[in-house]
């Protein structure tokens, strides 16, 4: 396994459409193990291919107990909506309020190719959108007000300025 390397906002990598998953062999084992192993060292909830630079349709959710690896994940059915605060690897430092629906309905492969469907809510349902944004290029900053997002992007300047200033 080896530890991957985070894209940050605005990597134009982020922005890409994520290809479908065809071939579930050794080498999307190693991606998926490599996902949940940089997931884990980041203490995110949520990891999609292409924030690690990789433009496949693959993410990676834990929450509490959970852990789901989502390949070609679809949503099959929306309902309700809730605000709350949320936050992206890709955008570190950075929370802000996002609008998703309330319970998702997910249809999507495992690593071993077998389809699933599963229902969430809460949380969970929140950080199924937000992953399966990512794999169509959509980003956090997309959900928020156009003064929010001046606000974010200044901030994640400042925040580069300053690393490479290290
Ligand atoms: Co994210």
């Amino acid at each position: 396994m080896s530890l991957l390397t985070i894209r940050t906002y605005p990597d134009p990598e982020l922005r890409r459409k994520a290809e479908e998953v065809v071939d579930f062999g050794p080498a999307l084992r190693t991606l998926v193990a490599d996902l949940w192993e940089t997931m884990e060292l980041n203490d995110g909830v949520g990891l999609a291919a292409p924030q690690v630079g990789i433009p496949l349709r693959v993410t990676v959710v834990a929450w509490k107990e959970a852990r789901y690896t989502l390949i070609n994940p679809e949503i099959l059915q929306t309902s309700g909506a809730v605000t709350d605060e949320e936050g992206c690897l890709s955008f570190p430092g950075i929370f802000e309020k996002v609008t998703r629906p309330e319970r998702l309905k997910v249809r999507y492969r495992d690593e071993t190719g077998e389809p699933r469907e599963v229902e969430v809510e809460g949380f969970l349902a929140r950080a199924f959108a937000h992953e399966i944004d990512h794999l169509n290029g959509r980003l956090l900053i997309d959900h928020l007000s156009s003064l929010k997002r001046e606000f974010v992007r200044k901030r994640l300047k400042k925040r580069i300025a300053e690393r490479d200033r290290l």
